[in-house]
């Protein structure tokens, strides 16, 4: 992968350290039409806390799997964990190297071809375990974990797979991920459905789509209509369908769709 945009997009618009859902304490006492972007940043740093809370004890090194802009890295090199940093991602291996002076040590890699040359005592995978292959994941944290050593991956897993949905791509199975960890010998130690928790951004994120994206396309679309007609009938006659399709995607950012099929997850896993 030479960069994913979207993500390159979320890194500039919302221009936080973080490429994450955020954690957000207490979901039901908030109003998501009034979340500034400040409060989304906070509720991402909140997330970060929330998920060392699950590293071991006996955890000092640490690598970071898919560490996108390098929030998390930043904030457990904070609290003294020796971190590295890997990601198959040209736009973040920049972005780490200006934001850590070239200190910290990045893999350019997927996951899945990661030849490890040390171990480590935890793997985290942060909203990254669903890009990587199942079985190549959990084949290649054996290698890159110690005797014990731990792997503890936040990411939301398709629980539901019955009907026709976004949400079903994209994710991993939730009991095809755990069975897969089952058989190649990592042992679950904790799990913590954190759903709720993470909510409140993609109804912050719907409403700002439909209060800005869509009454901003309406208007040009109506623009360019009323001074290129031509222009107008050439563009909707190429992009129609693919519009139409975007427009599907869109069930991706609703809740309670996610809620339907998917689950965010904690899951921390011992190497045995
Ligand atoms: C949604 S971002 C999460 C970034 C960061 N962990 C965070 O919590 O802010 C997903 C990350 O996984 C990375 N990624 C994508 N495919 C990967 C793969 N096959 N192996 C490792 N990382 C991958 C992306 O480049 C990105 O850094």
């Amino acid at each position: 992968m030479a960069i994913d945009h979207v993500l390159k997009l979320y890194s500039e618009t919302i221009q936080s350290p973080y490429l994450h859902y955020g954690f957000w304490d207490d979901p039901k006492t908030i109003d998501t039409n009034l979340l500034s972007i400040e409060d989304i940043v906070n509720a991402q740093g909140r997330y970060i806390e929330h998920l060392a809370s699950f590293i071991p004890e006996d955890v000092k090194n640490i690598i970071d799997v898919g560490c996108g802009v390098g929030g998390n890295a930043a904030y457990l090199k904070e609290k003294g964990y020796l971190i590295d940093v890997l990601s198959p991602d040209a736009y973040q291996e920049e972005f780490i190297k200006n934001k850590f002076n070239g200190e910290m040590k990045f893999f350019k890699t997927k996951f899945e071809d990661f030849n490890p040359n040390n171990t480590y005592d935890m793997i985290l995978e942060s909203e990254s375990a669903c890009y990587i292959k199942i079985n190549e994941g959990f084949s290649v944290a054996r290698r890159a974990l110690r005797e014990g050593g731990y792997l503890l991956a936040a990411d939301y897993f398709v629980y539901n797979f019955e009907d026709q949905s976004p949400h079903l791509k994209s994710s991993h199975r939730m009991d095809e991920y755990l069975n897969t960890a089952k058989s190649s010998g990592f042992q679950l130690l904790k799990e913590y459905d954190q759903t709720e928790n993470t909510m409140p951004t993609l109804d912050a994120a719907l409403h700002f789509i439909n209060r800005f994206i869509f009454p901003t396309a309406e208007y040009l679309q109506y623009s360019v209509q009323r001074k290129n007609p031509y222009i107008y009938r050439l563009i909707k006659s190429v992009f129609e369908k693919k519009v139409s399709k975007k427009m599907d995607q869109l069930d991706l950012m609703k809740s309670d769709e996610f809620r339907k099929y998917r689950k965010y997850m904690i899951y921390l896993f011992q190497k045995v």
